[in-house]
């Protein structure tokens, strides 16, 4: 198994490209099951969870290129309608292949996700939404199985927010008979540019980044050329990064507009924050201030941004609540960062965290990929070195981390 071996204590300094958003690209991929022409898409990150999912694709029958940077995806001719366990297990996102594969062929068979590290992540609301728009759905053998001769269009209203789940029929209906509204939709920006890509296929889509998303179904849809979005998460991650260090980087080829809550809260820490067109620069002088946090869907704080923000305020003045509304179980960095020295206390969904002028450098575990992130923060700011193990969860959806980490002045190596 892989690790990561961090020496701390380095300001990082310097510039870094941010990738296409994991989170954009791996159901825009999916949209290319809606078609039976080619879809371009450029600025695919190169992680594992994008090959994961083009390995999936193909395993359908679905042409693939090239995955680094940008493929072409052509689903002419589809023959399997499944997505097998193995692949589910090891990324949730594939539940996304259920709208398309449905709506364009009338069947799909995807494995249940089960649980992950972070939570149970239930996928009830998808198979509801289906159910709302005439599909049959049964569980059988631990998969979901269902049939539709053609969707319908329906009114469906999330009792709780899901980005995938409104990805999922939101996609779905691009192709059913009749207009679909889905209320309480997410308005994630990976949503939005989804839809942007569905809509350069021909979808009717109106209202995409509101809670009311209207779709018209068409009866087919053509190709298209798609850029995938900025992984906001990944500038997130470097900029609290260069903040826990003390130190300045410029972040390119990003966007600040869908950043505001993860902005305001480094402002909040201390840091000087200068935007510019796509580009971010962020400069910390002094020992960041502690900062409350409470995570929900957006355009508030990202869960996705929990774990490295707890890092931050690990060594930072002050002490801090940071609240966890959406995931019931995304605290498993804490007992990491404890052996750090890091003073944590956890009561339910709130964790409280005690700034300390320093950590110790140890080893530790990775067990989720935002927790990773998280890990590899503190390890930088950590005194002595620190080794990250499992870093598989990593690699599943940050590009090349060590090297643009190292590119900025980090002292950080691979151990194989
Ligand atoms: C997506 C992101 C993930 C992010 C999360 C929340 C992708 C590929 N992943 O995950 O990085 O952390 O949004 O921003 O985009 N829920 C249900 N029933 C459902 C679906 C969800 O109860 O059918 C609950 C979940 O348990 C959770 C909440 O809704 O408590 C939000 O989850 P959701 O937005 O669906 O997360 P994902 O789409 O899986």
């Amino acid at each position: 198994m892989q690790k990561l071996a961090i020496q701390g204590g380095v300001r990082l300094n310097g510039e870094v490209r941010i990738s296409g958003a994991k989170n954009a690209a791996l159901p825009i991929m999916c949209a290319s099951l809606l078609s039976a022409d080619d879809l371009h898409l450029s600025n695919l990150p190169d992680m594992h969870d994008v090959e994961t999912m083009a390995q999936l694709l193909r395993q359908m029958g679905v042409q693939v290129t090239a995955v680094v940077q940008g493929a072409t995806f052509n689903a002419a001719r589809v023959d399997k309608l499944e997505a097998p366990y193995d692949m589910v297990k090891t990324m949730r996102a594939a539940i996304l292949v259920l709208g398309p594969l449905l709506a364009r062929f009338g069947e799909a068979r995807v494995s249940l996700p089960g649980g992950c590290a972070i939570g149970s992540r239930p996928v009830d609301l998808h198979i509801r939404g289906l159910q709302a728009m005439g599909a049959e759905i049964h569980i059988e053998h631990g998969y979901i199985h269902a049939t539709a001769k053609r969707l319908r269009g329906a009114r469906i209203c999330f009792d709780v927010v899901s980005v995938t789940g409104t990805e999922n029929l939101m996609m779905a209906a691009t192709l059913a008979d009749g207009v679909t509204t889905l209320e309480n939709a997410a308005r994630e920006p990976e949503v939005v540019d989804l839809a942007n890509c569905l809509i350069a296929m021909g979808a009717n889509i109106s209202g995409a980044g509101s809670d009311t998303i209207s779709i018209r179904g068409v009866a087919s849809l053509h190709g298209a050329n798609h850029r995938v979005m900025p992984d906001r998460i990944e500038s997130g991650t470097f900029l609290v990064a260069a903040a826990a260090t003390g130190g300045c980087i410029t972040l390119s080829e990003t966007r600040a507009d869908i950043l505001d809550a993860v902005l305001d809260k480094l402002r909040e820490a201390g840091a000087r924050i200068v935007v510019a067109d796509n580009h971010i620069t962020l400069d910390m002088h002094r020992r960041p201030t502690a900062v409350n946090l409470r995570t929900a869907p957006y355009p508030a704080f990202p869960t996705d941004m929990q774990a490295q923000f707890m890092a931050l305020n690990t060594i930072a003045e002050g002490s801090a609540m940071v609240v966890e509304t959406i995931f019931e179980n995304r605290f498993m960095h804490v007992q990491e960062l404890r052996r750090l020295g890091a003073q944590i206390a956890i009561e339910g969904n709130t964790a409280i965290v005690k700034g300390c002028p320093l950590l110790e450098g140890a080893t530790i575990m990775a067990t989720d990929l935002r927790a990773s992130a998280c890990l590899v923060i503190a390890g930088l700011v950590a005194q002595g070195e620190t080794i990250v193990d499992r870093i598989y969860h990593l690699d599943r959806g940050y590009e090349h981390i060590e090297a643009k980490l190292s590119a900025l002045g980090a002292q950080i190596r691979r151990i194989k």
